[in-house]
């Protein structure tokens, strides 16, 4: 596939941009600071775009000249609760392009993968979300609503919605082993999967308990859940994450 990178010079991108190319996919980069790539970027890069993540219409322009059939994207940051920042802007700046783009061209949907939260999941009592007892990173349940919005014949979405994701390494590896770093998780859409049920039975505060206790077990290593991703769109337009969150968890922690 020809995918559209956004975020390249951060945590997660960084690690995006080398998986997909092991995966075979040809990415175009789009950055707003080129100096901020590395050289070893650069040249796994098919080709490099600078611009805003919240301008629709240079994203589009981008889709259209490359001729991509996916994006992902892994820029911006979600603000602390009470702060303002630009991940809504970027959030429909960027399917508008990817809806927008289609339309031009015709065609199917782009397949696209948005990085979202953990808290967005659905949480034990449905159909409260774990963000409804751990108040944390909001903003991703407006990019929800909004995604929601657009029929998965525009738009082929996914949220990626991990807990803190942590690198093994502190560089870069950008000679992974396609595949098998995604084979230590295990996934779920909707619900976070292998949900263990502890403390769930306490009377009135068993739900927050519960989800309290739950959450840390949801911190998953940074490389699997980029090959996790990168692996999936191999499916295409056929993924079974198209039109939902997606959760993981470690193999080792759902046993
Ligand atoms: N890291 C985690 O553990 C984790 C867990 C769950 C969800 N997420 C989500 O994953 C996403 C990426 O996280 P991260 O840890 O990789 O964050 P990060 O390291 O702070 O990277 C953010 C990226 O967004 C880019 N960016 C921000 N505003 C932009 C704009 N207007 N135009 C173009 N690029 C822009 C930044 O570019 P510059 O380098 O130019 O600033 C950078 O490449 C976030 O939405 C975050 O909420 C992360």
């Amino acid at each position: 596939m020809r995918v559209l990178l956004l975020g390249a010079t951060g945590n997660v991108g960084s690690r995006l941009l080398p998986s997909l190319v092991a995966h075979g996919h040809e990415v175009i980069v789009f950055v707003r600071n080129t100096s901020k790539l590395p050289t070893e970027a650069t040249s796994c890069a098919t080709a490099v775009v600078t611009g805003s993540a919240t301008d629709s219409d240079r994203i589009k322009e981008t889709i259209l000249s490359n001729q991509c059939d996916a994006i992902i994207n892994a820029a911006g940051v979600a603000p602390m609760l009470g702060q303002k920042g630009e991940l809504p802007a970027i959030f429909k700046a960027v399917s508008k392009a990817a809806v927008e783009a289609r339309k031009e061209r015709g065609g199917p949907p782009l397949r696209c993968w948005f990085l979202s939260g953990f808290g967005i999941m659905e949480s034990p009592k449905k159909p409260h979300m774990l963000i409804d007892y751990v108040p944390i990173f909001t903003i991703h349940r407006q990019n929800l609503a909004y995604i929601r919005s657009i029929p998965s014949s525009e738009l082929a979405w996914s949220l990626f919605c991990a807990n803190q994701m942590d690198p093994r390494s502190p560089s870069v590896n950008y000679n992974p082993k396609p595949g098998v770093e995604a084979d230590n998780l295990v996934a779920g859409v909707e619900s976070p999967p292998a949900w263990s049920k502890t403390m769930q039975w306490v009377p009135l505060v068993g739900t927050y308990l519960n989800v309290l206790m739950q959450m840390q077990h949801y911190f998953t290593p940074l490389e699997d859940c980029v090959d996790f991703i990168a692996s999936d769109l191999a499916a295409g337009l056929e993924s079974e994450y198209v039109g939902h969150r997606v959760g993981v968890k470690s193999k080792a922690k759902a046993a």
